[in-house]
């Protein structure tokens, strides 16, 4: 006997503004087309001028709360991945645990930029693993719109806003790959990427700066470590690539996750792809791709999921869990 990190409940929230590629070709010499080939991606949601990341998540939050049928109290902690807080600090994990109403637990953020996710995911389950916390809500939350450079054809049109939200909760199982919940982990980071991607700002500058990257550079580094650490974190699990029903990537770039895949084994209708909805959301890509999965019929009760993910850092890594 063992315990899981099980999912109880899972929930989403997307600006209502919604900026389809046709925005761009007003102030930028950029075209719908060149967005839609080179990146999949259609339309990405933007938040109000009064609308901050802990109000995404608090939204996504209160979602999964529901789906779940708890309350703020049941939760022990809250984990969020972002890379744009409200402020340097308090956390937004803790202004999400105040606007939630929840008057006890502890709460905190991980910042590993898109893999934040996948982060706060191994987090969790190392939380609940070792007895710290039973139920735990991992929220992935931005509002990226805010660090883009709008000059910046080749960033600015790759990014969106939104929040997803998942309640794991400790749960006795088998120890076994048949398990519900998680069943391997694997992260990695490489500081020597650090100029891949990042943004300009920070203490170093006393603003919030832009994002930079070079993406053709990012591009060539995503396939590979993403299929390998895809590759590790099921072999840790005592699985291989014909035991998955979904792979939830995070959604960056349409030819990753098909480049990915098909290096995985793994045929297209197999994967959950959001991307041309959403764009880059960076931490919330993955956890809104899980929302939008079971919403759309995709994902259901015993699939077996691996989630993967890669961002600034460089920072990578992947989830293996039976939903
Ligand atoms: O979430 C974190 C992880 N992020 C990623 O994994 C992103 C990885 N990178 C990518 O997704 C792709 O590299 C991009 C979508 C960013 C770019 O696609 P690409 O096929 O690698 O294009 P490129 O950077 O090689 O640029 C090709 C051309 C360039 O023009 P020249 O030098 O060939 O004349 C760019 O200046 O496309 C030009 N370009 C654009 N043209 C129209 C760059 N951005 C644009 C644009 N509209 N928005």
């Amino acid at each position: 006997m063992t315990i899981r990190a099980t999912v109880k409940g899972v929930g989403h929230y997307l600006p209502s503004r919604v900026v389809p590629n046709s925005e761009f070709e007003k102030t930028l010499d950029t075209s719908d087309e060149w967005i839609r080939t080179r990146s999949g991606i259609e339309r990405r949601h933007f938040a109000a001028d009064d609308e901050f990341t802990s109000d995404l998540g608090t939204k996504a939050a209160q979602n999964a709360l529901d789906m779940a049928g708890l309350t703020p109290d049941d939760i022990d902690a809250i984990i969020v991945a972002t890379s744009t807080p409200d402020l340097t600090f308090p956390s937004a994990a803790t202004m999400i645990q105040q606007k939630l109403g929840m008057t006890r637990g502890f709460a905190f953020d991980i910042q590993a930029v898109c893999a934040g996710f996948v982060y706060a995911l191994a987090n969790a389950n190392g939380m609940i693993l070792s007895g710290q916390a039973n139920r735990v809500l991992v929220i992935g939350a931005e509002t990226f719109s805010r660090i883009l450079n709008f000059e910046d054809r080749s960033t600015c049109v790759l990014f969106g806003d939104g929040a997803g939200a998942l309640i794991l909760e400790g749960e006795t199982a088998t120890g076994t790959a048949e398990d519900r919940g998680i069943l391997g982990v694997d992260l990695n980071s490489d500081g020597r990427h650090r100029d891949m991607l990042y943004v300009d700002g920070g203490m170093v500058s006393q603003n919030t700066g832009h994002i930079v990257m070079q993406g053709n550079a990012l591009f060539r580094q995503a396939v590979e470590k993403l299929a390998s650490t895809a590759t590790t974190a099921l072999t840790k699990s005592g699985l291989g690539h014909e035991d998955v029903d979904w792979v939830v990537p995070h959604q960056a770039n349409i030819r990753i996750i098909q480049g990915t895949a098909k290096k995985l084994g793994v045929s297209m209708d197999k994967v959950v792809v959001t991307v041309q909805d959403h764009g880059n959301t960076s931490a919330a890509s993955i956890p809104l791709a899980l929302s939008v999965g079971v919403e759309r019929g995709q994902i259901k009760q015993g699939d077996l999921l691996v989630t993967e993910a890669i961002g600034g850092g460089l920072a990578w890594g992947a989830v293996v869990l039976r939903w």
